[in-house]
């Protein structure tokens, strides 16, 4: 990816398929986005140049959406197309997913069929630790680990479910049935809970209902990656190229600003 038109400090972070550095501005931190896929947990890896730009775009479009609704998220702009400027949050370590249909791990836990409607969506919450393989936490196991309070596991869930309720009718308009999504939240420095990470195909299953509109639908997201359907660049790039007609404008970089 190219270098961003900002001084970038050290780098704080390296996940899957982001990179986290420090600015001049401790208010905030530049992420890279990755052409990379990973799957099975990281243990399959393939480069796949475009996809970066491509996660970047959407989420900045998705934040700002959300944003728009009222939702706080770490999103603060874009720069270029393969970085954005976020506040930097304290994570809390959880996997939030919203499961508005069902497919993926639900259909070898539960005696369900593919893309059973879910209503109320249901909400898993899974520990986030790739050593530990992100085991699915119970009540009892989630109040053991002592990650939330009561009071901001309510703030964190009502968060979740009206982030994905956004998402889901943003996307319904464009014939992306929003199956499920994986989200993330962080604390910020004054202490008000944000969503963070990123709002892409990498973690959400988006099924075409432009091509099946009555049957699953063709996944437009990383099962391409896990079922080996390839395309996976394509795909993503018709998801990117459908939001921009909901005309959001995410914020840009001016280098005159500073930074
Ligand atoms: P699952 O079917 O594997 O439980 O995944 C549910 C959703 O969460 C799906 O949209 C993919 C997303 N997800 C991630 O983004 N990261 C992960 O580590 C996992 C396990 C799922």
């Amino acid at each position: 990816m190219d270098t961003p038109a900002l001084a970038l400090g050290p780098l704080l972070h390296e996940g899957k398929a982001k990179r986290l550095y420090a600015t001049a501005d401790p208010q905030w931190c530049a992420v890279e986005f990755k052409d990379v896929a990973t799957a099975s947990n990281g243990r399959r890896q393939v480069r796949l140049p475009g996809k970066g730009r491509l996660n970047c775009q959407i989420s900045a479009r998705l934040f700002t959406l959300l944003e728009q609704a009222g939702l706080p998220t770490h999103f603060r702009e874009l720069v270029g197309d393969g970085w954005m400027l976020v506040r930097p949050l304290r994570m809390i370590p959880l996997e939030v997913v919203l499961r508005n249909r069902a497919a993926g791990s639900l259909l070898r836990q539960l005696p369900i069929v593919t893309g059973q409607q879910l209503e109320p969506p249901l909400l898993d919450l899974y520990f986030k630790d790739d050593a530990l393989g992100d085991p699915f936490l119970s009540e009892a196991r989630l109040a053991t680990l002592k990650i939330l309070t009561p009071q901001a596991r309510v703030q964190l869930e009502t968060m979740a479910r009206q982030a994905n309720g956004a998402l889901h009718q943003a996307l319904a308009g464009l014939d992306l049935d929003l199956v499920d999504l994986k989200l993330e939240f962080g604390w910020d420095a004054s202490g008000q809970l944000r969503l963070g990470d990123e709002l892409s195909p990498d973690n959400c299953r988006l099924w075409d209902r432009r091509q099946s509109p009555h049957s699953p639908g063709r996944s437009l997201d990383k099962d391409r990656l896990r079922q080996g359907l390839g395309g996976l660049v394509a795909a993503y790039k018709e998801v990117n190229h459908r939001i921009q007609a909901l005309g959001l404008q995410p914020r840009s970089h001016d280098p005159g600003e500073g930074l």
